[in-house]
């Protein structure tokens, strides 16, 4: 068994950490939810690319590789800014313990960003701002198996203040089935996002993929952006964005962050990068009742995940 909880019980209750609201039924962080009316209207542009994930899918990583092929390979152009500021999350709104220089909410961001911009978001397929659609924006959703999503999840509760104290992880695995963790079901998201595919212009991607194959996942990226790359820019791409070199970066690794926000001495933002971590936490027996509820609420859909990698 590896370490399950990096603190003692009680210790994680300092600083602004408060219990989730609910949106339109969706378990989500207070702030966000006070602007949720500025998000709702959000005026997408034609060229805006959204990424698209649960949670702890690899996001940062996508949202990097993104915007590296957005600047033709250049490392320090994607150097200029921390992740969060290059690659805006839509729904982000902040209660004062913000890094300087940003603004309190995404969609301010977004509103000063130029065009083509990145767009990072978590939320469901059915809460997506409608102008995403009116105006036929390109959409990258990446997916994670969610045993290795639970157990990045519960460790990125503990460092990440804005959560409520996660508890021990078989009470955390419980939240987790039962979608009472921030963003809701997991099932439903990647679900939701699933069905959607034909109807939107969707490129759905799977973190195992990435991690097997970046060459041919950065590819299919190119291939959905109608982008054409050198062979070198790509290998640049690949070299950056490698779990190793996106760690020691600070613009990538969310190191800059105020400790009063993320406290990376509980566990580093980029933690393993690992596909299959999950054998290192779960029980046998946790193993099992996940399996059989997986079973349960996947059932009828043709959408697979890679458990056994
Ligand atoms: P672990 O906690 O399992 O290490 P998100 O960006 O959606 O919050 O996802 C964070 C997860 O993606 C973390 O997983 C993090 O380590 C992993 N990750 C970030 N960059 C990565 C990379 N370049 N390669 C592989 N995994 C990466």
């Amino acid at each position: 068994m590896g370490l399950q909880r990096c603190v003692g019980p009680g210790l994680l209750n300092e600083g602004c950490r408060e219990e989730l609201g609910s949106l339109h039924g969706i378990p989500l962080y207070k702030s966000f939810i006070e602007g949720w009316p500025q998000v709702e209207a959000f005026q997408a542009r034609h060229d805006d690319l959204l990424i698209a994930t649960y949670p702890k899918s690899g996001t940062t990583w996508l949202s990097e590789i993104l915007d590296m092929i957005y600047h033709d390979g250049d490392v320090e152009k994607c150097r200029r800014d921390a992740i969060f500021n290059r690659v805006p999350f839509l729904e982000m709104k902040s209660r004062g313990h913000i890094p300087l220089s940003s603004p309190s909410a995404g969609v301010e961001l977004l509103e000063k960003t130029p065009s083509p911009r990145l767009v990072k978001t978590h939320l469901p397929v059915q809460l997506l701002p409608a102008s995403f659609q009116e105006k036929g924006c390109k959409v990258i959703y990446m997916a994670r198996n969610p045993k290795d999503v639970v157990i990045s999840y519960y460790y990125f509760y503990q460092m990440a203040k804005m959560h409520p104290d996660p508890g021990m992880l078989a009470e955390f695995l419980e939240a987790f089935m039962n979608g009472k963790v921030a963003y809701g079901s997991w099932y439903e998201h990647v679900r939701g996002w699933w069905e959607k595919r034909q109807e939107k212009q969707l490129l759905y991607l799977f973190y195992e993929d990435m991690k097997k194959d970046p060459r041919r996942e950065v590819q299919k990226i190119l291939q959905f952006l109608g982008k054409e790359v050198v062979e070198e820019t790509v290998a640049r791409i690949l070299h950056h964005t490698s779990f190793q070199e996106m760690k020691k970066n600070p613009a990538a690794n969310y190191e800059t962050m105020p400790s009063s926000l993320m406290d990376h001495s509980l566990s580093p933002f980029m933690r393993k990068g690992i596909s299959g971590d999950w054998k290192n936490h779960f029980t046998v027996a946790q193993n099992e009742r996940f399996d059989r509820h997986y079973q349960q609420h996947m059932a009828g859909s043709d959408l697979c995940f890679q458990m056994e990698v």
